[in-house]
């Protein structure tokens, strides 16, 4: 294992990877395997039950609690595993509150869903701290955020809302999805679980689904990897594989998207067929400052306002690079319409409370040379 605090390449590449000990195998083996053979009873090798642990995933889950700086990394089968499994930490007449711009699916996942179990949630903008100060309760228990937020690109700074729900008593809990640790560590801004759906900027390679919650307590590791023993929603050691070999290069995958994101946002920003382009590395962005406090880039997530639903729907339909579809992170550059696909269970009403509008595109940036990108939405703005 290196050290916390050799360079963050060399924690990619090394971390949960040392060769395998039985024969040497510089790639980590995937251990395809259910069960383990016990020599006696309740005497193992470590392993018993692969609901329960598997080395693959013990690999894993090192590599990314060292990339975080956190303690523990319990993976799950996806992000929104990974976000009911935090919820499976909760009892009954808890509270969450939660930032009101978030990926479609954990609201979704809240109010039709966990709120059956007799969870609460409140929704607050988290831009200004003093509204998730105002919305924590006796009962709160996690404050949820997201950060850069799907698909506005809104900042919370993170250091002043952990001191808010600290002072109260609850812990904090950020979505890290759109930065990856290379670009940014909430648990260094006070974060007390970083979440991550490792489908996308993690893996990287758009080949698989996955989540982690990482931890920064003794309690909370326990706790989940009880629920991973307990409720089961496991990543499977495949996958774990998979994004065991995407972190290795996180860091210069990273670079690329941050460096292809900016001289995208900043060629739609000059385009005169877009309105308004949503990039934290944008100086006309109104949290720049904060961005460049918490964040070490800026990364390739961009949202543009086209003005229309028809303007969206011909871009859409004329982009012949970038693949149209859902998600984001993976080395091809993807575009989607948040209105219809990610954010469509907000219902029109809560798309607009958010200002979220049918006529925005958003663009996960690929590594792929920027000029051929730029040649495609060239051709496709018209
Ligand atoms: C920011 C963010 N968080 C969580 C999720 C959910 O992750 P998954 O699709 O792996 O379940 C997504 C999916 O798009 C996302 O974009």
């Amino acid at each position: 294992m290196p050290k916390q605090n050799a360079g963050f390449a060399t924690r990619a590449i090394h971390a949960g990877n040392e060769p395998d000990p039985s024969t040497g195998a510089v790639a980590p083996p995937i251990f395809a395997t259910s069960t383990y053979a016990q020599e006696e009873l309740g005497v193992t090798k470590g392993y018993d039950y692969s609901r329960a642990g598997n080395p693959t995933r013990t690999r894993l889950e090192q590599n990314l609690a060292f990339l975080e700086g956190g303690i523990a990394a319990p993976v799950f089968s996806s992000g929104m595993a990974a976000v009911v499994a935090l919820c499976q930490l909760m009892k009954s007449g808890e509270h969450i509150v939660a930032s009101n711009i978030l990926y479609g699916g954990v609201p979704r996942v809240f109010n039709q869903v966990l709120s059956n179990f007799g969870l609460e949630f409140t929704y607050v903008d988290p831009t200004d701290p003093r509204n998730v100060e105002r919305a924590i309760r006796k009962n709160t228990r996690y404050v949820y955020l997201e950060t850069p937020a799907n698909p506005l690109m809104w900042l919370t700074d993170l250091a002043a809302v952990s001191e808010i729900a600290h002072k109260r008593g609850c812990e904090v809990v950020v979505d890290n999805t759109f930065m990856s640790p290379y670009f940014q560590q909430p648990i260094k801004f006070g974060a007390d679980i970083v979440m991550h759906s490792t489908t996308k900027f993690l893996n990287g390679h758009s080949d698989g689904l996955g989540g982690v919650l990482v931890c920064t307590t003794k309690e909370q590791a326990e706790k989940l990897a009880f629920i991973q023993k307990a409720a089961g929603a496991i990543l499977s050691p495949f996958e774990c594989w998979l994004v065991l070999r995407g972190t290795k290069t996180l860091a210069v995958r990273m670079k690329q998207h941050d460096a292809n994101g900016r001289v995208i946002a900043d060629f739609l920003s000059r385009h005169r067929k877009v309105r308004k382009v949503f990039y934290p590395g944008l100086k006309s962005h109104p949290q720049y400052e904060l961005a460049c406090r918490q964040m070490t880039g800026f990364g390739s997530m961009v949202t543009i306002e086209t003005g229309s639903l028809a303007n969206a729907r011909r871009l859409l339909k004329r982009v012949r690079l970038c693949t149209m579809g859902e998600s984001l992170g993976g080395v091809e550059t993807l575009i989607s319409h948040p209105a219809s696909m990610t954010h469509a269970a907000l219902g029109a009403v809560g798309r607009k409370a958010i200002g979220l509008t049918d006529g925005m595109v958003r663009i996960s940036v690929g590594i792929e040379d920027v000029e051929d990108l730029i040649a495609d939405l060239k051709q496709a703005l018209g």
